[in-house]
């Protein structure tokens, strides 16, 4: 039938349009210039950080280096059946570790300054 098909069109067109605003569901920061190694450790830590909570716990969390992912990755690690060995860890830490760019990245420089200054 004629309607459907035009019905389908635009459902798919609409599906396209509001793609856009929907809220960032992937973990990779610099879409435009992220290693193949870097877009492949994100693709892990989407698969197993996304077992007890969705990916958007994570993409809200106030942290941008390193330094203050560890701690809390350990935490998650630790939690019974997390199901995360310690290097899975190592390659979300490598997902989530990795600087954000050009706009924030002076923003992340001093969080992680921040972050350095708290280590005894
Ligand atoms: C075994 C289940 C489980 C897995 C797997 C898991 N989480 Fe969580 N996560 C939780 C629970 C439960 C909470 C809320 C309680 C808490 O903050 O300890 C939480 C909270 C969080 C928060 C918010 C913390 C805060 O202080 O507000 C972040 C960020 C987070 N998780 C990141 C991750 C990351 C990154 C991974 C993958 C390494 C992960 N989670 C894997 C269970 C899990």
């Amino acid at each position: 039938m004629r309607t459907s098909l035009y019905q389908t069109i635009l459902f798919v067109l609409t599906l396209v349009a509001c793609g856009e605003a929907l809220p960032r569901t992937s973990l990779v920061k610099n879409p435009d210039h992220a290693s193949a190694e870097v877009r492949e450790a994100c693709a892990v830590t989407e698969l197993k950080c996304t077992r007890c909570h969705t990916v958007g716990r994570i993409i809200s969390f106030e942290a941008t280096s390193r330094a203050q992912w560890e701690p809390i990755v350990t935490r998650m690690r630790q939690m019974t059946s997390s199901g995360i060995s310690k290097s899975d860890a190592e390659v979300v830490l490598q997902c989530l570790g990795e600087p954000r760019g050009a706009p924030t990245s002076v923003q992340s420089r001093a969080a992680s300054a921040r972050a350095d200054s708290r280590v005894p």
